[in-house]
């Protein structure tokens, strides 16, 4: 299965600096063959994203959207209006949203739900905190946050989804999970997507691990099958240290 890494680039970089970004990664481009690799920069920077990067294979995220079609929702922005700048995936659930901005899990469904009708590709955050995990209960977690987003869903919806792993006490700390950690942790996600929907699921389903990822640790990660790529935020906002990631990943993976 193809791996799937995504920049997180939360809330960094102007639109100029992501067209220099832009242009001093596309020149590494040719070494990420058999990698989708994904950028996921602020709103504000997306048309200049995407104009940096026609005609190359790297891929463009949203952070976060509505669930919304259009209307009276000041701030907001609608899944349309990410489409225009060739947005082909998004983010949601992310424990930053979840955490500091009050998302629930229902919350999250009705985005998700949005996502699939308008054919953008979710990539579904979830993740235990410290707490839940010294209490034993990670797995109970991440079973009930999938099961909260993903339960009644019909299977054929659900052709290209993307799980981020990303323990909450693991993302910007510098205290990645063990590989042997978010391996488990995909094979559950796995389990329990197959049960929610049919093992036909399974095969198109991609686990990403997120959480101090970088181009030293990238590489245990990957080499175990269960993950099939990462969700990066802070080594992804330099292109020397992301196109290291790349190539390390693409080496452990064998592809
Ligand atoms: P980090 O963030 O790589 O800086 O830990 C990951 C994420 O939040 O997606």
């Amino acid at each position: 299965m193809g791996l799937i890494i995504a920049a997180n680039w939360k809330m960094h970089k102007t639109a100029a600096e992501t067209v220099s970004f832009c242009n001093r990664l596309l020149p590494q481009e040719k070494y990420f063959q058999g990698i989708e690799v994904l950028i996921c920069p602020p709103f504000t920077a997306l048309a200049a994203a995407a104009a940096a990067l026609e005609g190359s294979s790297i891929k463009l995220g949203a952070q976060n959207m509505s669930w919304e079609e259009e209307g009276a929702y000041t701030g907001e922005i609608a899944p349309q209006m990410l489409k225009e700048f060739r947005v082909s995936h998004v983010i949601l659930g992310h424990s930053e949203r979840r955490h500091i901005f009050g998302e629930d899990d229902a919350t999250i469904r009705k985005k998700f739900q949005r996502a699939l009708y308008d054919e953008l590709v979710p990539i579904l955050c979830i993740g235990e905190t410290e707490d839940q995990r010294n209490r034993g209960e990670t797995e109970a977690v991440l079973e009930r946050q999938l099961r909260a987003v993903l339960e009644g869903l019909e299977p054929g919806s659900i052709k290209e989804l993307v799980v981020a792993y990303e323990p909450v006490w693991a993302i910007g700390t510098g205290r990645a999970a063990s590989p042997s950690d978010a391996a488990a942790a995909a094979s559950l996600v796995r389990a329990v997507v197959e049960k929610i929907f049919s093992s036909e699921t399974g095969p198109t389903l991609r686990v990403q691990y997120g959480g101090s990822v970088n181009a030293n640790n990238i590489g245990s990660f990957v080499a175990l099958s269960p993950v099939n790529g990462a969700l990066v935020g802070g080594a992804s906002l330099e292109v020397d240290s992301f196109a290291a990631l790349i190539t390390a990943a693409k080496e452990a993976a064998g592809c």
